[in-house]
């Protein structure tokens, strides 16, 4: 069944109506209960934490999963991936450096929520095709 639409109220109209749109738009930071509605499809973040995806330094929310950290940077790419966002695809698959560790991990990005300094090494082929805009130039990007 495929999923209800949500309301934004940060359309360009003022009336009340559904917006097919709206996940496309970057939502405000949340600061208050009635603005929760405007933070969807995030969880309720309050401050930005970086993170360094092949060499590149973001900016990310707070609390999400990664994948959703992705869709941040991405907004026009990563809700049309072939993401299932319930770690069934694989194709979320990233190889990631944490803070504390000595050695990298293999993680689904739909399943992990971001840290503060961790360090993405390898992307899917999906993620990066996803993510080719965002990343050094020289990232070899499959067709
Ligand atoms: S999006 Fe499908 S396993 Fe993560």
């Amino acid at each position: 069944m495929a999923p209800a639409p949500k309301f934004y109220s940060d359309c360009a109209t003022t009336e009340v109506h559904w917006c097919r749109e709206a996940p496309l738009l970057r939502p405000p930071l949340v600061r208050g209960k009635q603005d929760s509605l405007m933070s969807e499809p995030f969880r309720p973040y309050e401050k930005l934490v970086e993170i360094t995806i092949l060499g590149k330094k973001f900016q990310v929310p707070e609390r999400n999963s990664l994948l959703r950290c992705f869709q941040f940077i991405s907004p026009e790419t990563i809700p049309y991936g072939r993401f299932c966002w319930n770690q069934e695809c694989q194709y979320c698959r990233v190889s990631c450096q944490l803070p504390d560790d000595d050695e990298s991990r293999e993680m689904l990005s739909c399943k992990f929520i971001v840290m503060p300094g961790m360090e993405v090494t390898e992307l899917s082929q999906e993620l990066k095709w996803c993510l080719r805009s965002k990343l050094p130039s020289d990232l070899a990007v499959p067709k």
